[in-house]
């Protein structure tokens, strides 16, 4: 495997400091929340992936069949020399369909915290499309989103698929797409966001038969007792998948299974039976509601790709 080296945003994400005074801030709140971001260590990343292929987990499958279809008629719009910059991407396999329906696309800016997978994806990638330069970004995109200086004056093509934009309240993803729009020379941004739809296929989507995102969920318990010697007894809480209608969003929980202590860095938290860990929100909206929040962004929406069934969309922005 080709090693590539990767770039760093500016903030230390690695800093075990971060993570604990992240994980003890949300565990000390009335209601106890971890960040959605910390989901992601390599075993996260790897259920994460998983997941996606799960008879269960329609928006992977479902994007790519839109992307497959809509890709081409975006292609002639794209300059040639254009980079490519994705946030939040994982193993980059929505990426081969752009690099196969986009030619001419000098680089590939990918951003992740993750970061053996990350790299892992762009060493693949790097042997697959040799033309085109690699410069991944180890680091977490709501702190900060630069560039490296030399790509400041390259046109770009932004990429945010995945519905990861779901995975911030309302408030957040306009901040974020409004951090988006301030990078230099964007010419188009294609997002992915899920749809609204039936509770039961979402609850379904978000708790699997076959254990996987109960396993993605727990995983946060275990990466918790490895890197900050916590004591969670992970078979003493359980995954949960539910849908808040008011907020149109499916939230996972991890629910305590009984009333327990947990250490961790000398502070003991307390958990009574049945109370919660809230540990992700997925939120789902209608193109109209989607589109009010990408030009409160300061994003002009161009066309909205969906499939036959309405399950997931896939919009086209430009700066306004
Ligand atoms: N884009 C891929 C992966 C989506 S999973 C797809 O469409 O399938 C979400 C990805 O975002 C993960 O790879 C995770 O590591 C990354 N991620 C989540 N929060 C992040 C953050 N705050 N900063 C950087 N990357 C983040
Ligand atoms: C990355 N993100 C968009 C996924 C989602 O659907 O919200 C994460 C996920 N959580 C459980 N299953 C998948």
């Amino acid at each position: 495997m080709t090693s590539i080296p990767a770039e760093t945003l500016s903030q230390s994400i690695r800093a075990d400091q971060t993570f604990l005074q992240s994980i003890l801030t949300g565990l000390q709140a009335e209601q106890k929340t971890i960040d959605s971001k910390w989901l992601y260590d390599p075993k996260g990343s790897h259920l994460f992936d998983q997941i996606t292929e799960l008879d269960a987990y329609y928006p992977t499958r479902t994007e790519i069949e839109i992307l497959e279809r809509g890709l081409g008629e975006l292609a002639p719009q794209i300059r040639p020399g254009t980079a490519l910059m994705e946030l939040g991407s994982g193993s980059s396999v929505k990426t081969r369909l752009v690099f196969e329906h986009i030619p001419g696309l000098s680089t590939y800016v990918p951003v992740d915290i993750s970061e053996s997978h990350l790299l892992a994806a762009a060493a693949d990638l790097a042997r697959d499309y040799p033309l085109i330069e690699m410069r991944p970004i180890v680091g977490d995109f709501t702190s900060d989103i630069s560039l490296p200086k030399d790509l400041s004056n390259v046109p770009k093509l932004l990429f945010f698929p995945g519905s990861t934009i779901g995975n911030f309240e309302p408030e957040g993803a306009v901040e974020l797409l409004t951090r988006c729009r301030q990078i230099e020379r964007v010419d188009d941004f294609i997002v992915g966001f899920d749809l609204v739809k039936d509770p039961c296929t979402l609850v379904r989507a978000y708790d699997d038969e076959l254990g996987v995102t109960a396993a993605f969920n727990l995983n946060l318990l275990v990466r918790i007792n490895r890197e900050l010697g916590a004591d969670f007894e992970t078979a003493a809480f359980r995954h949960e998948a539910r849908w808040n209608k008011r907020d149109s969003r499916i939230e996972m929980h991890l629910v305590s299974k009984r009333s327990q202590t947990v250490g961790i860095a000398g502070k003991r938290i307390q958990f009574s039976q049945g109370e919660t860990i809230h540990t992700e929100n997925s939120h789902k909206y209608t193109t109209d509601r989607f589109s009010d929040l990408a030009g409160q962004a300061g994003w002009s929406v161009g066309e909205i790709w969906t499939d036959e069934q309405d399950l997931f969309a896939v919009a086209l922005l430009k700066p306004e």
